[in-house]
């Protein structure tokens, strides 16, 4: 049988998908060949759980061309960081190449041409690119990582985010249901809808902290800015995420496609996450 192909398989800071997907493919018998970018105790142990691991730079074409050969389903993360394009379309001409029929890609919920973000109107390019590449495309988009929460409060014992009122509400998932429908997708045998949208759980940010045993102060996009560097660590990140949650500011109370989705369970086999269960779990 042919390996599937799984990029961000270290596992990285935003949700460690990647390398969820890996460990359950694995676990389900199923060869992986795991793409990283560097070797570190991570790919020891991605090797030490059957993995071929491959190594690479996403964005460069003479790293990703062996690494979908005599492949024919990919899962393709790359983190909200620079790049991500041409990361993307180095990745749909490798695979286009190789005649690759499943692609699991993570995308966000919103995204569309006129997103409220840079990086999600960057995703929308993205699944097109990918699209065209006619490679089997499935895009997850997908809601706020609960971990991206986690980030946001550090070890302080406040989440202070530029969201206006605590009823303000977000839509949010774990990555792990994120990387279980990546999975559950890579072994479906049947087709599958070309854009599934996940959000597992639908809370205020007022509800959210009180989840983490904090409280939720809001704050000035400007100076959040600011400030969220030294916790997110990437300038894209952070342009991102201001934009993110000013738009959800605006939004207020909720919007059409803040809900919990089907295909979580569809492809889990088990509801979705929830933040309880998220935490009681760390
Ligand atoms: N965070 C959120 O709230 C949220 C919400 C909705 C959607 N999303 C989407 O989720 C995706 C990111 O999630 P994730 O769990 O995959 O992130 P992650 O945990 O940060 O993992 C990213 C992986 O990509 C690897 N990587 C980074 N640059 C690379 C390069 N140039 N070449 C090869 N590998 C590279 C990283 O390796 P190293 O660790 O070695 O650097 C890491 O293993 C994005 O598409 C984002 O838009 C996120």
């Amino acid at each position: 049988m042919e390996p599937i192909l799984v990029t961000g398989a270290a596992g990285g800071s935003q949700g460690g998908t990647g390398r969820t997907v890996a460990e359950t493919l694995l676990r389900a018998g199923l060869p992986v060949r795991a793409f990283v970018r560097s070797d570190d105790a991570r790919t020891a142990e991605l090797e030490d759980l059957g993995a071929e691991v491959v190594r690479g730079d996403l964005r460069e074409i003479t790293s990703v061309r062996p690494a979908v050969r005599g492949v024919r389903r990919a899962y393709f993360t790359y983190p909200v960081s620079a790049g991500m394009l041409d990361a993307t379309a180095v990745f749909a001409a490798a695979a286009r190449e190789a005649d690759l029929h499943r692609v699991v890609a993570v995308s966000q919920l919103g995204s569309a041409p006129d997103a409220g973000t840079p990086h999600m109107r960057r995703h929308w390019v993205a699944e097109q690119v990918l699209d065209r590449a006619e490679i089997g495309a499935v895009h997850l988009r997908a809601a706020v990582f609960f971990e991206n929460l986690r980030v946001a409060i550090g070890d302080s014992d406040v989440l202070a985010l530029p969201l206006g009122s605590p009823d303000t509400v977000l839509p949010l998932i774990a990555a792990d249901d994120v990387a279980g429908v990546g999975a559950g997708v890579l072994r479906a045998d049947g087709p599958v809808d070309s854009v599934l949208w996940l959000a597992g759980e639908i809370l205020t940010v007022g509800e959210a902290a009180e989840h983490f045993g904090v409280r939720y102060v809001p704050v000035d996009a400007e100076d959040w800015a600011e400030t969220a560097i030294t916790r997110y660590r990437d300038p894209v990140a952070v342009e991102h995420l201001t934009h993110l949650w000013t738009m959800f500011a605006a939004i207020g109370s909720g919007h059409e496609l803040f809900r919990v989705t089907e295909s979580i369970e569809q492809f889990t086999g088990r509801p979705p996450i929830t933040l309880r269960d998220h935490l009681s779990r760390a």
